[in-house]
């Protein structure tokens, strides 16, 4: 399997060398064979070539089975505006278009060993298990014209445009159902089609895309509603389907579900698989930024890119052998007390690695 690393900024490093060195262990004995190549993606990228990505990388990706990704960003580089559109200001942004890869995964899990580092009172974490599916590709992060007018009657003037057609959300949706039939069946979809005509149309899509699946509850409601009951009920939802927007927000608030926002992983695919085929050009990365706050200082959470290397595995390979040894030993790990400053614990991002690597081979 080829596999291509770009690590990032900040505690990008820091949590992709933690999932290689996991990656590495669960694949022994395992009958495969790993080529990885590392590159540099984002400000890094931007100090060192002086583009958030080069052409050469974007066409590495395409060629390679999975692609992993720390973050990217910092105040550093937040100024830079390069020409082109928005996918031209990000490296990330930029791979997700040129791979397609509009079906976001973002999986939140509740840890018995971890509900006492949630909000939530114990028991209604129980069994939670919510699935953030966020379209990657489309909407207000994509859409033009954008920008800033300085010198409009009113003062300065930013737009951006939220925009979708039928085709992008109909795709999507389609994902969603088809994961639906492989977990509870039951899809919230959010939006704001009250007061927003591009979510009038995702209502509409999203409606008519569920006739072709009859097995699947749909539940329609407004994404702060969404929001709302996420705190409320954390364990009566399955799978919520949102757009970039919605999907990027509540994708962060369902890792309090999973006591860190640390802990989620991520993937991104560019068309739906077949139980057991592998899924093609994909970006497997965790839910979280580049945390500038604590990067260089071995308190970086690794168990989110470590998951992501189990969607990796399941994804990307098509091993849902290999994604469970590391789903289990991660569990494991966990609840032998292997948890970092964010959790409550006191080790180290190498700490939480060797742990997880110790339970992968016992
Ligand atoms: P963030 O996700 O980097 O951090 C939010 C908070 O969570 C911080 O307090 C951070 O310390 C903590 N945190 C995040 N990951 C953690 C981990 N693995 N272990 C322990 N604590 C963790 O979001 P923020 O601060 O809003 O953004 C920082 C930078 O990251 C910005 O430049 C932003 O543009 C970029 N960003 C990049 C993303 C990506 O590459 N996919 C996604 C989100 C933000
Ligand atoms: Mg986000």
């Amino acid at each position: 399997m080829k596999i291509l690393a770009l690590a990032g900024d900040g505690i990008g490093p820091e949590v992709v060398s933690a999932g290689l060195k996991v990656l590495e262990a669960a694949v022994e004995g395992a009958c495969l064979e790993l080529d990885v190549t590392e590159d540099l993606i984002g400000g890094i990228c931007w100090d060192t070539h002086g583009t958030f990505i080069r052409e050469d990388t974007v066409s590495a990706a395409k060629a390679a089975d999975a692609v992993l990704v720390g973050a990217v960003g910092g105040a550093k580089w937040d100024g830079i505006r390069v020409p082109g559109g928005p996918e031209m200001q990000d490296g990330l942004m930029r791979l997700r278009m040129e791979l397609d890869t509009y079906i976001g995964l973002r999986p939140a899990t509740a840890h018995p060993a971890l509900a006492s580092f949630t909000p939530f009172r114990p028991e209604l974490l129980e069994g939670a298990d919510v699935m953030v599916m966020r379209e990657m590709c489309g909407g207000a992060f994509f859409g033009e014209p954008r920008g800033i007018d300085r010198a409009g009657p009113g003062g300065r003037k930013g737009y951006d445009l939220s925009v979708y057609d039928e085709h992008q959300i109909a795709r999507f949706a389609r994902a969603g159902f088809e994961l639906a039939r492989r977990r509870r069946r039951k899809i919230v979809s959010a939006d704001k089609a009250n007061v927003m005509e591009t979510y009038v149309l995702w209502r509409e899509v999203v409606s008519e895309v569920a006739t072709e699946y009859p097995d699947v509850e749909l539940t329609i409601w407004y994404a702060d509603n969404t929001a709302y009951q996420l705190c409320r009920q954390p364990a009566d939802f399955d799978i919520i389907l949102a757009d970039n927007l919605f999907g990027d927000i509540l994708s962060d608030q369902a890792g309090a579900v999973a006591g860190s926002l640390g802990m989620l992983p991520s993937a991104c695919l560019s068309r739906w698989p077949a139980e057991g085929e592998p899924a093609g050009p994909a970006i497997y990365e965790p839910v979280h930024g580049s945390a500038p706050d604590i990067a260089g200082r071995g308190l970086a959470n690794p168990y989110g890119t470590i998951l992501s290397i189990a969607m990796m595995a399941d994804y990307g390979f098509g091993r849902r052998d290999i994604a469970r040894r590391i789903e289990t030993a991660t569990r494991r790990a966990i609840e032998a007390g292997a948890l970092g400053f964010d959790l409550g614990g006191e080790h180290t991002t190498a700490a939480i690695t060797d742990a997880v690597i110790k339970e992968l081979r016992a």
